[in-house]
């Protein structure tokens, strides 16, 4: 298939730090197996980033970091339009049109919202209108898919209700985007066992040192079981990293849990080698690529004009049929 008969496919990262095992799992692995099937178009949500990150010079950093790492991962620029969410100003003009046609009560439905309120915390305008916002990006593309992890089901709902509110008011315009989760990886657990999450410190970095992967994997907590004791492979945490990175292992090692005769101890052995030998790789692509950053500007820099080619007509039509001129 040309690219051009290809399905829209469309996802947004924000720029907030360095990715983790459950990141890519969940979310970026997909962006780069998909555009083989769908003309993808992956931007940096810098906009949405700016209600946490709040200082130029990292802003910059995250945000270029961002980039670097989906072009690590395989993310091809001549398949993929990569871009800036800031270089499409249209964007956040139809976040304003949306914004007209949702109500509060709606908003402070949304789960990130009420997780918010729930930590007591002030909550900024650009939180609270978060999900108006990512209905634009996704809207303006008229994009048909939107892979995600599965806590952004949620802002994919918002995003449908939002173009078929828009549709019933001026006329059919916009088309209902489905999201595409990963249900078998849907929620990767941390050393912890919590939901991996840069806000848990409980994270195994993708793009980590050797120190940092023999550090987490160290860290994994279990129970005090003894080597030789009969262990329930579904209850334990290195068990469900292993289902991740030691496909070619798994009957064997699920079969010495039940059975007894594998401790924790080399559990974790096996699977730091298993993390390292899919990191390692990983690693030096994005250091090369590190090496090179003005080509990474210049990909960012042609994908902003293409999105931004294809925003400004949208646009034009829905100023036209709200009657903005
Ligand atoms: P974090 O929880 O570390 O702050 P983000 O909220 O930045 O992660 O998530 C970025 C993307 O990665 C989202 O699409 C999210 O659904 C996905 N994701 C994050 N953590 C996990 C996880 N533990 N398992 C699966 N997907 C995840
Ligand atoms: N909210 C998404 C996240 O936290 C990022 C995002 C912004 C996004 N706009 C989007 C994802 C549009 C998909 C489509 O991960």
């Amino acid at each position: 298939m040309s690219s051009e008969t290809k399905p829209i496919g469309l996802s947004g990262v924000k720029p907030t730090g360095r990715p983790h095992i459950g990141n890519y799992f969940g979310a970026m692995r997909q962006f780069v197996a998909l555009q083989e099937e769908y003309r993808m178009f992956v931007f940096i949500a810098d906009l949405h980033g700016l209600n946490l990150i709040q200082d130029a010079s990292m802003m910059r950093e995250l945000s270029l970091g961002v980039a670097i790492d989906y072009l690590a991962l395989g993310l091809d620029p001549s398949k993929t339009v990569l871009y800036r969410q800031s270089d499409i100003p249209e964007i956040t003009e139809l976040s304003w049109i949306l914004g007209t046609l949702t109500t509060m009560p709606y908003l402070m439905r949304a789960h990130a919202f009420k997780d918010a309120e729930a930590k007591n915390k002030d909550i900024n305008v650009g939180t609270f209108t978060y999900p108006v916002l990512m209905a634009a990006d996704i809207l303006i593309q008229d994009a048909q898919v939107v892979p995600v992890g599965k806590d952004q089901e949620q802002h994919l709902e918002i995003a449908r209700d939002m173009a078929a509110k828009f549709n019933t008011t001026f006329g059919e315009t916009f088309i209902a985007p489905k999201s595409v989760i990963m249900e078998d990886v849907a929620t990767v657990p941390g050393i912890d066992g919590r939901k991996m999450s840069k806000s848990y410190d409980n994270t195994i970095p993708l793009f980590g040192s050797d120190d940092e992967i023999v550090k987490a994997v160290a860290g994994i907590v279990t129970d005090s079981r003894l080597p030789e004791e009969p262990k329930n492979p579904d209850a334990d945490n290195i068990f469900a990293l292993h289902k991740l990175f030691s496909t070619s292992v798994l009957p064997d090692i699920e079969r010495r849990y039940r059975e007894g005769g594998m401790g924790y101890k080399e559990s974790k052995d096996i699977l730091r080698e298993h993390i390292l030998d899919f990191v390692r790789p990983l690693r030096e692509k994005r250091e090369a690529i590190l090496g090179d950053v003005s080509t990474v500007e210049r990909i960012l820099d042609e994908g902003g004009k293409v999105a931004r080619e294809r925003a400004i007509i949208k646009l034009d039509d829905v100023r036209k049929k709200t009657g903005l001129r």
